[in-house]
């Protein structure tokens, strides 16, 4: 019996024909200074690098990709690194999210129109790991992911610091007039003190364990300090494995399957990921054609506890879990939860990727038996107020205001925000259920992360350190807070988040899945009546084009027209 040839390499089209495109396609490689030896019947690996002297999270992209390339060299293929937008939290305004979709339609069409046999795909920033998955998905060309590993920690006062968590405790402080201006001050100083993504448990984290779930990149790449020398090694690895998955054409279509979801879902309940993870999962599972909705989430959230002991929702950052065995070493204390036989890029199911069950000594990393806290770090909720749903992070909130009823107190945008939240004649207590809307997908527009909201100076005087807050919008992963984000459908399209008033009774019970507005359908109606949605409308260019395609939180806030995979180069005519 003869064993079937493999499929032709997709770079054959472009340089293995000695037609006129061909001589045009290999004329174009030899002025760029590649000889023929270099590029002809050789695997063609693109490294897509999102590097930024705009993104500090993503800066030191420039030697991984080297690191890369030596991989792609050493196994035989060749190398061509090529750059996409960069989609930084810190800097873009209005809001980061505004440009995944641009940066994932990007990504997608440079791997579809170039000549790549495989690609590597290097992101770290919050957005960039998941308008990556999004734009490889849908191209489906063999592709792994490396991200770029956590910024060491900043130190001030003795104490490591994670970048969000920690800040937006400084700043309440700022405001109550606990910490001065001059502590103030250094603290700004302290606070970024190398490259890499923040070093908590916050959307960046949060997505690199998730890419390591879905088993699109190399076993324990995710935990790895951007600063380790053993992230550059694992740069090498993930650079000659694109090679082989290049000759074995293992496509994404083979790993992003229902189960690799569930494993990817698990994984980030059991880390107490970010909130926002939950938006990027919809929206790559819609490119990869998987079915999935919310209460997946809820499913997997109530069977699924706590088993690391890192910021936001504990006490370590991301560099105690990397020497405590990394994201294996989590995924084996899951191991119970998830489908051993899922594939992954490491050509392994990824039950054969797990280490032995050794014990943790350090403590961050706990058994499934023995967690830091119980399942149902994550609730989902329905009612009058939110039905398409909405979400809690639990094992970030106030225990006893998960189950709450208040009057609300309601800000029609962020500008009226802004103005009132502070005013003395606000009539807001404790007991109080804030409400921002206008601030979701289409509303704001982009869905920023403005969940969150700030509770009134005078009650933190007094001591308030939570309240029952409600939005459309998003929140950091590194955020805390009973906080309930991502109602669906949002404000502007019509969702009745926009028809509730000043002292309307809102009940939230989190574990049952409830958020309910105490308020007569038949009022409801007729404050519909009577109510026009209010949304962005702007008038060019790419935020126009947002507004009119983007979908709602629900469903992962991905344009309606980028479902599935896009046609395969091999289908097209060619040039
Ligand atoms: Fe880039 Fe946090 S700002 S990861
Ligand atoms: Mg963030």
């Amino acid at each position: 019996m003869t064993e079937e040839p493999p499929p032709p390499l997709k770079s054959t089209k472009w340089f293995g024909k000695q037609d006129v495109p061909g001589f045009v396609h290999r004329s174009a490689m030899r002025a760029s200074g590649f000889s023929p030896t270099a590029f002809a019947g050789r695997p063609v690996v693109g490294i897509c690098n999102s590097w930024s002297e705009l993104v500090s999270c993503n800066l030191h992209f420039r030697g991984l990709a080297d690191a890369v390339r030596r991989g792609v060299l050493a196994a035989g293929g060749l190398p061509l690194e090529f750059p996409t937008i960069s989609v930084g939290e810190q800097l873009m305004k209005p809001t980061s999210m505004l440009f995944r979709n641009l940066m994932a339609m990007d990504v997608e069409e440079s791997i579809r129109a170039y000549p790549f046999d495989s690609v590597v795909l290097l992101g770290g920033c919050d957005k960039t790991t998941p308008a990556q998955l999004m734009g490889a998905a849908s191209a489906d060309v063999p592709a792994i992911m490396l991200t770029g590993g956590t910024a060491s920690p900043a130190v001030f006062d003795g104490r490591q610091l994670g970048v969000g968590t920690d800040l937006w405790r400084y700043i309440d402080d700022v405001r109550a007039g606990r910490m001065s201006t001059a502590d103030y001050e250094r603290l700004e100083a302290a606070a970024g003190p190398s490259v890499g993504h923040c070093p908590e448990m916050g959307t960046a984290s949060t997505m690199a364990a998730v890419v390591e779930g879905l088993g699109m990149t190399l076993p324990g790449a995710a935990a790895v300090p951007a600063t380790d020398s053993r992230r550059m090694q694992v740069a090498e690895a993930v650079g000659r494995r694109a090679v082989q998955l290049a000759e074995e054409q293992l496509r994404p279509s083979a790993i992003l399957t229902p189960e690799a979801f569930d494993n990817a879902i698990t994984l980030m309940l059991g880390v107490g990921g970010s909130t926002n993870a939950i938006v990027h999962l919809l929206a790559i599972a819609r490119r990869a054609g998987v079915p999935l909705d919310l209460d997946r989430f809820h499913e997997l959230s109530a069977r699924t506890p706590l088993v690391v002991d890192v910021r936001p929702a504990g006490q370590h950052l991301v560099e105690q879990v990397f020497h405590a065995g990394g994201i294996p070493r989590v995924l084996k204390s899951l191991e119970p939860l998830l489908h051993g036989d899922a594939a992954t890029v490491s050509g392994l199911p990824l039950r054969d990727t797990l280490p032995a069950a050794v014990p943790d000594a350090s403590g961050v990393i706990a058994e499934l038996d023995t967690p830091f806290q119980g399942p149902q770090g994550l609730a989902v909720v329905r009612g009058n107020l939110a039905p398409n749903g909405a979400v809690v992070k639990c094992s970030a909130a106030t225990p006893a205001l998960l189950r709450h009823r208040g009057p609300a107190v309601v800000f029609e945008d962020m500008p009226d925000l802004l103005r009132r939240f502070d005013d003395p004649d606000l009539p807001v207590t404790a007991d109080s259920v804030l409400v921002l809307r206008t601030v979701g997908p289409r509303g704001a527009p982009g869905m920023p992360e403005w969940g969150q909201l700030p509770i009134p100076t005078r009650l933190l005087r007094l001591g308030v350190t939570d309240m029952v807050r409600i939005s459309d919008a998003r929140m950091s992963g590194t955020a805390y807070g009973t906080c309930v984000l991502h109602v669906s459908p949002e404000s502007a399209v019509g969702g009745p988040l926009g028809l509730v008033r000043d002292g309307d009774a809102i009940e939230l019970d989190a574990h049952a899945g409830r958020l309910h507005l105490d308020v007569p359908d038949d009022e409801l109606e007729r404050r519909r009546a009577g109510t026009e949605p209010r949304r962005a409308r702007p008038s060019r260019g790419y935020a126009a084009l947002y507004v009119e395609h983007v979908l709602q939180a629900h469903e992962g806030c991905d344009f309606d027209f980028l479902a599935g995979r896009s046609e395969h180069p091999a289908d097209e005519p060619e040039a």
